[in-house]
C-alpha cells in the first residue's frame, strides 16, 4: 500500500477529513477532502461532521477551524508551520489606537493569532475584506496585521479612514516592482493576477487582484493563454487542472511559502497515525476570538 492509500484508509478508520490550503504541495492537495482559500476552509470547518480535522496549512488556519467547530479535534501535520504575519499586530498598539478613535472598528485579517483576534470587532480574509469593511457602520477602521491588504482596502473603500500597522507577508513583499516589470517585459502578452498581500506598486501593475481562489477563477475564466501569477505557486495545479492550455509565469522563482512547504505527505500520514500536534486552545481566548470569526461568516454572506 502506498502512502496515499494508507492516508485514505486511516481517514476512514479515524473518521477524519483533510482540509488543505492551495499553498501546500500538490501531493498533499491530492489527498485532501477539501481544498481552498482561507475563507472557504473556514466555512468548511463549521460544517464538517467528521470527528477529526487534519489541517494542511498554517497554524492560524487550524486555530480558526478549532474555534469555529470546538467539538472537533483539529491536528496540524507540522506543529511549526506558522504564518509570520499572524504575529505582527501589537496588542498595546491596538489598545492605544482604540483609545484615540472611539468610533473605531478593529478589522483583523484571519492571518493572526487567536489572541490578536480577541481584540477584533470582525475578522476578514482576502476574499471578503472589501465587502465586509464596506458593510461596517464605523467610518474609521484599524486594519491589522497586513499593511498591504490594508492599503488595498483603503483604495477600494475611499469613504472610510483605514489605519494600518506594519505587518506584512515575507513571501509577497519579496516580489518587487522591478521583478514585476521584468516579468511583464519577458511576457508582454500575459495578463497579471496578484494577491493583495503584494505591495501597492506591484498591485498597480495587475489586471486582477484577489484571493487565491479569486486568482484561480480569474485565470481559468479569462480569455488569453498567458498569465503572470503574483502569489505562491501552490495555486498552479488547480488552475492547470481546469485549464491545462494556460501558460503560467512566476514573477520571482521560487514563489513558495516556507511554512506551507513544511506540510508534507509523510507528516499528514504521521499525524493521522499518531494523533500528534492537536490544537488545544485556552477556552476563554477561543470563546472571545470566535466572535469576530462568526461575524465574518455572517457579514460575508
Ligand atoms: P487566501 O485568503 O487567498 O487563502 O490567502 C491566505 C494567505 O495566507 C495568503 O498569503
Ligand atoms: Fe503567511 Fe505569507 Fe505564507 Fe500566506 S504566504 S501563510 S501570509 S507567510
Amino acid at each position: 500500500m502506498d502512502m496515499f492509500e494508507k492516508i485514505q484508509e486511516l481517514k476512514r478508520e479515524k473518521n477524519a477529513v483533510i482540509l488543505a490550503h492551495y499553498y501546500v504541495d500538490e501531493d498533499v492537495q491530492k489527498c485532501a477532502d477539501y481544498i481552498g482559500d482561507s475563507f472557504y476552509l473556514a466555512k468548511v470547518a463549521t460544517k464538517v461532521d467528521a470527528e477529526r480535522i487534519i489541517f494542511a496549512g498554517v497554524e492560524f488556519m487550524g486555530e480558526s477551524a478549532k474555534m469555529l467547530n470546538p467539538t472537533k479535534r483539529v491536528f496540524m501535520p507540522d506543529a511549526t508551520a506558522d504564518c509570520p504575519m499572524a504575529h505582527m499586530a501589537d496588542i498595546e498598539e491596538i489598545k492605544k489606537v482604540k483609545e484615540e478613535h472611539p468610533d473605531l472598528a478593529v478589522v483583523c485579517y484571519i492571518n493572526s493569532t487567536a489572541e490578536v483576534k480577541t481584540y477584533a470587532d470582525v475578522c476578514v480574509t482576502s476574499s471578503n475584506a472589501v465587502k465586509i469593511v464596506k458593510k461596517l457602520p464605523n467610518k474609521t477602521i484599524y486594519f491589522i496585521p497586513d499593511a498591504n491588504l490594508g492599503d488595498f482596502i483603503r483604495k477600494q473603500v475611499p469613504e472610510k479612514e483605514v489605519i494600518t500597522n506594519r505587518g506584512f507577508c515575507p513571501r509577497h513583499v519579496a516580489i518587487t516592482l522591478e521583478d514585476m516589470q521584468m516579468a511583464k517585459e519577458m511576457h508582454p502578452d500575459a495578463k497579471v493576477a496578484a494577491h493583495p498581500e503584494c505591495t501597492a506598486d506591484v498591485l498597480e501593475e495587475a489586471d486582477y487582484v484577489g484571493s487565491t481562489s479569486g486568482i484561480i477563477d480569474y485565470v481559468v475564466n479569462t480569455k488569453g493563454d498567458e498569465f503572470i501569477v503574483a502569489t505562491v505557486d501552490g495555486v498552479f495545479p488547480k488552475i492547470l487542472e481546469q485549464a491545462p492550455e494556460k501558460k503560467l509565469y512566476r514573477v520571482i522563482d521560487p514563489q513558495v511559502c516556507v511554512n506551507m512547504k513544511k506540510v508534507t505527505l509523510d507528516k499528514v500520514l504521521d499525524v493521522l497515525e499518531n494523533e500528534t500536534n492537536e490544537i488545544i486552545l485556552d477556552e476563554e481566548v477561543a470563546r472571545k476570538a470566535m466572535i469576530p470569526l462568526e461575524r465574518m461568516l455572517e457579514l460575508a454572506k
